[in-house]
């Protein structure tokens, strides 16, 4: 299979990061069927994908009559069965190795043989999910990064079973979703968060000192090596349970102490300040 022959795309979880999935494979003009586990979570998917590209609307990147017939390729689901015609998958599901593992098996048995499986994950090792399915050289890391339909990259991860074939379907079709594709090795972190979690890491641990205050570091990146946002606003976008598990992972995998989430960030984690999507993380959001 080519990337320019596919048309029917699976999306498992449609949380923060599989409705931005959804929505960017709807743009590219595929079919999207998203899987959740109850109707209620179908719901608040499809709601995420509806808030998003209204706001896309809003910001003239695509007209109202472009939003409609979007979201008229997008499809919710409650059964992973309902993803017996898709070409490729991909899994958006809960970062949890068991579940995913599940996601997959069930995967390789609804699927045609020949359907290419991916997974958004962050931190699991791409051979374990491969490895429980008769297709592992067709199972591959697409690590999309948040907001989905703003940022422009996808990190292509290739397990030591992942053919070279669906290495390039994958990047192929990463510039079909108009995003530029990376390679890594299969490892913890790959690229981007391998680099990320000591610095994020570091401006908590900076806070904790109080070595300065959370507007003082937040502005310094900001302006200083003009990031978008800084790292404290940039934790409470991602989710502070989100970037303490990926913390987590990385010091398993390396037994680095700069990997290791610190105090202040475990706390807060227990405390329910995990950033935006619960209103308050070290900055304060209205819900
Ligand atoms: N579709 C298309 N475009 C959209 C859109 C949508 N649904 N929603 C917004 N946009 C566009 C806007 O039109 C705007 O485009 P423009 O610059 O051409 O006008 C752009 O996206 C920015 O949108 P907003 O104006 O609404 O938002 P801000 O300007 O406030 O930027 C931000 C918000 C994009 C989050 C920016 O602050 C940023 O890039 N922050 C850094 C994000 C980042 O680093 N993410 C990576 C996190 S790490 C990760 O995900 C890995 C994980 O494993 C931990």
């Amino acid at each position: 299979m080519k990337a320019e022959e596919i048309e029917r795309v699976g999306v498992v979880g449609c949380g923060v990061m599989g409705s931005g999935i959804v929505e960017v494979c709807a743009r590219a003009g595929m079919d999207v069927v998203f899987v959740e586990a109850t109707q209620g979570l179908v719901e608040r998917g499809r709601a995420l994908v509806e808030a998003s590209t209204l706001r896309a609307v809003e910001r003239g990147k695509i007209s109202e009559a472009e939003r409609q017939a979007e979201l008229g390729r997008i499809r919710g689901a409650t059964s992973l069965d309902e993803l017996a015609d898709r070409q490729i998958v991909i899994e958006a599901a809960t970062e949890d190795a068991g579940t995913k593992r599940e996601v997959f098996r069930r995967l390789d048995e609804v699927t045609p043989p020949d359907s290419v499986l991916a997974s958004n994950t962050s931190s699991i090792p791409i051979v374990e999910l491969a490895s429980v399915t008769k297709r592992p050289d067709k199972v591959l890391g697409m690590h999309f990064f948040n907001p989905v339909p703003v940022m422009g990259l996808i990190e292509l991860v290739r397990a030591i079973t992942t053919s070279e074939e669906t290495v390039e379907l994958g990047r192929a079709f990463g510039v079909r979703l108009g995003k530029t594709t990376v390679e890594s090795r299969d490892r913890a972190g790959f690229i981007v968060n391998l680099l990320l979690i000591p610095y994020l890491n570091g401006a908590i641990r900076m806070l904790e000192e109080g070595f300065a205050t959370r507007e003082d570091i937040d502005t310094a990146i900001h302006l200083g090596l003009a990031h978008p946002m800084g790292p404290l606003q940039l934790l409470d976008l991602i989710g502070l349970d989100t970037a303490m598990h990926v913390a987590n992972v990385l010091y398993e995998e390396f037994k680095e102490p700069l990997f290791a989430p610190p105090p202040l960030l475990k706390r807060m984690v227990t405390a329910g300040r995990l950033g935006r999507k619960t209103g308050r993380g070290f900055y304060e959001y209205e819900t």
